[in-house]
């Protein structure tokens, strides 16, 4: 059929038949706010390159999450930033640290919030690498068994999800086998079992203060040309126990989010990275383009390609325009 029959503005004249027809949409409830807990208290840090995004003790805590809660948000992830970092990275393993401490709270507080936790060393190593290191190699192996002990200490503090964010090989099946010893079958895994070495991290190691001291994160986190790594990733991590899995950055990758929606059965997240957040912030600043529909529409991509939920620090920000829209 073609053209004067076939009209395909007709289904596009109305607000309302535009909205009858719309293949995809968004809900607050597929989108989980990321949360940077600091040591100490009554903190509230801004980031230079992350607006409108802020660093908190645990105590300033609730009324953060009162204002998610209220706009629709059930879901959160949390990052800590320890007061000491060693090489080995030991005070990730401590359950008075900012992770457990904002679990348990939030936990007890909140129990209808859905609380992640992100499982990496990252932020807890003086050499801000994702692996244990031998010299200025990053040793997998002896990784493994420090990556599940602090799965566990945040299981054991109440964390719904553990999300192992390191890359290292075999991590999934650490955690699991660590988790179902202890006595913590039901706690899920995100696995970031598709995470790119990727330029949009930056933001977020500011935030973080946890960029590598030496060398790159190449050895461990993908390379962006490749594509067909990913399906191996993500299988060897299914098999390995993994309940969800996650594309990370997510919109220079919705070609990999499309192609792993169609390959695999699990809930398919995707990571809206501070890079991502920060360039649309910037540019909406500058006047550049509008924020709002920037932001929207970005969001709106990623559910199409794929994805069911989205990690994204405009969690706030989207699901209050959601609720006006609707
Ligand atoms: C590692 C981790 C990183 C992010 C989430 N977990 C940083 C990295 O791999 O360098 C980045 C998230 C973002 O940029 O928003 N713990």
């Amino acid at each position: 059929m073609a053209f004067p029959t076939e009209r395909p503005r007709r289904l596009r004249n109305s607000p309302s038949i535009r909205s009858l027809v719309r293949e995809n949409r968004l809900s607050p409830s597929q989108l989980v706010l990321p949360l940077f807990i600091t040591h100490g208290s009554n903190k509230k840090e801004e980031i230079r390159s992350m607006p409108d995004v802020f660093r908190h003790s645990v105590d300033r805590l609730p009324p953060v999450i009162k204002e998610a809660l209220s706009a629709g948000i059930r879901s959160v992830i949390l990052f800590g930033i320890p007061e000491n970092k060693d090489e080995s990275g030991s005070s990730a393993l401590d359950p008075e640290g900012p992770v457990p401490s904002a679990v348990r709270m939030l936990k007890r507080e909140f129990p209808e919030l859905v609380v992640i936790t992100d499982v990496c060393i990252d932020e807890y190593t003086t050499h801000g690498h994702c692996g244990l290191i031998k010299g200025e190699r990053i040793d997998n192996d002896s990784t493994l068994d420090c990556l599940s002990s602090m799965a566990l200490v945040h299981a054991k503090a109440g964390a719904d999800i553990v999300a192992p964010s390191d890359m290292m090989d075999g991590r999934v099946k650490a955690i699991r086998e660590r988790l179902d010893k202890s006595g913590f079958s039901d706690t899920i895994i995100l696995s970031y079992a598709v995470k790119y070495a990727s330029a949009f991290y930056g933001p977020f190691r500011d935030a973080m203060m946890s960029g590598p001291q030496f060398g790159d994160r190449s050895s461990y986190q993908m390379d962006p040309a490749n594509r067909m790594e990913a399906f191996r990733e993500a299988a060897m991590d299914i098999e390995e126990g993994a309940d969800i899995l996650m594309v990370k950055p997510a919109l220079p990758y919705l070609d990999i989010l499309r192609d792993m929606a169609g390959r695999f059965d699990l809930p398919l997240c995707a990571y809206q990275v501070s890079g991502e957040y920060a360039t649309i912030m910037a540019a909406g600043k500058e006047g550049w383009i509008d924020t709002d529909r920037a932001m929207m529409e970005s969001l709106l991509s990623i559910r199409r390609a794929g994805a069911t939920m989205i990690l994204t620090y405009f969690a706030v920000r989207a699901a209050r325009l959601l609720a006006k829209a609707e």
